[in-house]
């Protein structure tokens, strides 16, 4: 059972945790996630950690309400327990100077984008960052990553703020302005499949990291499973980090969807 301390609204469907766990936040490095239960027979929910505090002995968490599991995650407040906290799971980042690292973050990606930020910037990396979102209200964590970025780029959909357009405008306009060496991408399995079109044709190395449908988070079950360089590898142990342009997006965004109408069936009845 893990405590929260802070519990705080990005957006009416956004919501930022702190929870109490010392052993994590010690541990924990960029790119970390944790596996999250709410409820004794709860569905498992993978989570990265977007910072970590070893005074406190605390991890931060950025959840999006899209289904009854993370609804009722959502709906816990400051003082209550998390049933089941795991982790840190998954492989670290991989962290090393490169030069110019340009991180590209959509929606609720930009939550996990944020440690490999700030650990690409402590690595003496130019770092500048992109951040993607609908609407102005749905942009995220600008000022810390304006903490440790050289740069920050906003992108909304409808031009509500900073530049209007998609992610991948952004991208390609620091690309045809100077020479990038590495590419970070985190968000939809689309944004991330036409991100990393993009940077293919311009030859800048990315990498993904993806957030898929987890149950185990250890190896065993195959519910995480993707198709990269046309050979099947574990999420949770392999990744959640792969090289973008080896990634098999479609078959990601298609097994995402397989448990859409259940899902559906299952709010419907959560919210009646
Ligand atoms: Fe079960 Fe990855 S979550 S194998």
């Amino acid at each position: 059972m893990n405590k929260i301390l802070k519990k705080a609204f990005f957006s009416s469907n956004v919501v930022y945790f702190e929870v109490e766990a010392p052993l994590i936040a010690q541990a924990r490095k960029a790119g970390h996630f944790v596996l999250v239960k709410v409820g004794t027979n709860g569905e498992r929910i993978p989570l990265t950690i977007a910072a970590s505090d070893t005074t406190k002995g605390s991890i931060s968490l950025v959840v999006q309400r899209v289904g009854v599991s993370s609804a009722k995650l959502c709906a816990l407040n400051e003082g209550d327990y998390i049933t089941d906290l795991v982790g840190p799971l998954g492989k670290a980042t991989h962290i090393e100077k490169y030069g110019t690292v340009l991180c590209a973050g959509g929606g609720v990606g930009v939550a996990p984008l944020l440690p490999i930020v700030e650990a690409m910037k402590k690595a003496g990396n130019k770092v500048i960052t992109i951040l993607a979102a609908r609407s102005k209200e749905l942009v995220i964590l600008e000022e810390q990553m304006e903490a440790n970025s050289d740069e920050v780029i906003i992108m909304t959909d409808d031009g509500t703020y900073g530049k209007k357009g998609i992610i991948t405008a952004g991208i390609e306009e620091v690309l045809l302005r100077e020479r990038v060496d590495m590419c970070v991408t985190v968000g939809p399995a689309v944004m991330m499949k036409y991100v990393a079109l993009l940077t293919k044709q311009y030859n800048v190395p990315t990498m993904a990291s993806l957030n898929t449908i987890m149950v185990d988070g250890t190896g065993m079950c195959g519910a995480c499973r993707v198709t990269v360089g046309g050979k099947t590898k574990f999420v949770c142990v392999d990744g959640p980090e792969f090289d973008a342009h080896q990634v098999d997006f479609d078959e990601m965004q298609m097994r995402l969807g397989s448990y859409k109408e259940i899902e559906q069936k299952a709010m419907n009845q959560y919210l009646t």
